[in-house]
């Protein structure tokens, strides 16, 4: 129960690394499942979500070897098909071993993870799409179980271009019988990464980032080498702190063709943005105008900025209302916020934001990943301390933030709490 004490008052200055995107490698190392052998998977980043999704894969009887950035996966010829409840619930992208384990081994018991802090996540789609592709799928006491000889090819119609079920059904299709369609296919940049690990493996894909997905099954895939796409919400989180901060941060590592519409959103709240050698600069000298904004699939605006946003809104010059259309329940960091000074109503989908000229520093807790780093960027602009709680939720997306964050010359200490369970 660790937490940070951000001091505010800090202007960010120099560079920063961002590694691969914990949105990719997760489900690149459930892909690893498809293929006996070794796989090895680099430009890993070191988050709690890697160590644990190594687990969920170790239950299933793989060989999880991890050597600094890189991930050696050595997948058994018959691996195990189960994964339980205790590692499902902490790690919801373990849902991803799913569609794999149903086409490689016939079989797979996948617990239902189950709502979070951002929304009620549904599965339907994965499991509409695996039943499509000839799979028996049953829930049953807290398990979903599908069931499989041989998928065979089929087309697919997501109602809505999620990612996890587009995730999901690419992999089963890799190794179905025949072509499988995906219509109205999400077309992130993780999507793209998947599919081409899977083409490297020997799959047959078409049309990887765009919304159809033609899949010719094959009878089996190889291990592969695989370098992990750069993550663009990491990207993006620190050229949002370089705006609110007034700063200056070049962003190594960063891939701007991945982050068009949240970058144009700061150039209009007042930010030089540039390419440079190696990923790209951004410079604020004022403080920013607010912007509206509206999360959508990729390459619409990704939900996942959508708390760094509102932050920022909080302390621009100017109204702005944010609506979200991706998780109906991610606004619960708002009453955080709100205990850090800002003026923010919601209803519904959307939040209005009044900027204000300062935040002022409070205790608060972080609910989920993108949440927490958006309380800690506010800390950085409140007067006096902010204490963000509960930052493990942090630790599971962001490699070395406070390291990161100190080498930028924010004042950040990290801080172990006593256990206080005895007052439950
Ligand atoms: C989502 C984001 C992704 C982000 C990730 C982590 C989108 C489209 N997806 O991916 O960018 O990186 O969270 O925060 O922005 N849904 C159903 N039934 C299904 C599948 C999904 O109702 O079978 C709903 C979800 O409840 C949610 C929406 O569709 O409201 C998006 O789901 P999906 O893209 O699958 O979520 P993630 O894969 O978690």
């Amino acid at each position: 129960m660790d937490r940070f004490l951000v001091q505010g008052g800090a202007r960010l200055a120099g560079s920063v690394s961002v590694g691969g995107a914990k949105n990719s490698v997760l489900k690149l190392m459930a892909a690893s499942l498809l293929a006996e052998g070794t796989t090895v998977l680099t430009n890993v980043p070191d988050i709690l979500d890697v160590t644990i999704m190594g687990e969920v894969l170790r239950r299933l009887g793989c060989d999880v070897v991890r050597n600094e950035a890189s991930v050696a996966i050595t997948v058994p010829a018959v691996p195990g098909h189960e994964a339980d409840y205790d590692l499902v619930r902490r790690i919801r992208a373990s849902i991803a071993v799913l569609g794999p384990l149903v086409a490689r081994c016939g079989e797979a018991k996948v617990a239902l993870p189950g709502g979070d802090a951002i929304g009620s996540r549904g599965l339907d789609m994965h499991v509409a799409g695996l039943i499509k592709l000839g799979a028996d799928v049953v829930s049953e006491h807290g398990y979903l179980i599908a069931r499989a000889a041989r998928l065979t090819g089929a087309s697919v119609w997501l109602d809505f271009p999620s990612v996890g079920a587009t995730e999901n059904l690419l992999m089963a299709a890799a190794l179905a019988k025949g072509t499988t369609v995906i219509d109205n296919a999400a077309r992130e940049p993780e999507i793209v990464d998947l599919c081409h690990m899977l083409q490297q493996m020997g799959a047959q894909i078409a049309g990887a980032g765009t919304s159809t997905l033609t899949v010719e099954g094959v009878e089996s895939l190889r291990p592969v080498e695989h370098e992990t796409v750069s993550d663009r919400i990491v990207a993006g989180t620190w050229a949002v702190a370089a705006v609110m901060t007034r700063g200056d941060v070049t962003i190594l590592g960063g891939r701007p063709e991945h982050l068009e519409m949240p970058l144009e959103k700061l150039v209009r709240a007042g930010a030089v943005v540039e390419a440079c050698d190696g990923g790209f600069r951004v410079c604020m000298d004022r403080r920013p105008t607010a912007v509206d904004l509206v999360t959508l699939p990729y390459p619409g605006f990704a939900t996942d900025f959508q708390p760094l946003f509102l932050g920022l809104n909080t302390v621009a010059e100017g109204t702005s209302m944010i609506t979200e259309n991706v998780f109906e329940s991610r606004w619960m960091f708002v009453n955080e916020l709100v205990r850090l000074g800002a003026d923010v109503r919601t209803d519904g989908h959307h939040a209005v934001v009044r900027g204000r000229e300062v935040l002022s520093g409070a205790p608060v807790t972080a609910h989920d990943i993108r949440a927490g780093a958006g309380l800690v960027l506010a800390g950085l602009v409140a007067e006096g301390v902010t204490e963000v709680g509960d930052v493990h939720h942090i630790d599971r997306g962001y490699e070395g933030f406070l390291d990161k964050l100190t080498a930028l010359g924010a004042d950040v200490q990290r801080v172990s709490v006593p256990d206080d369970s005895w007052l439950s």
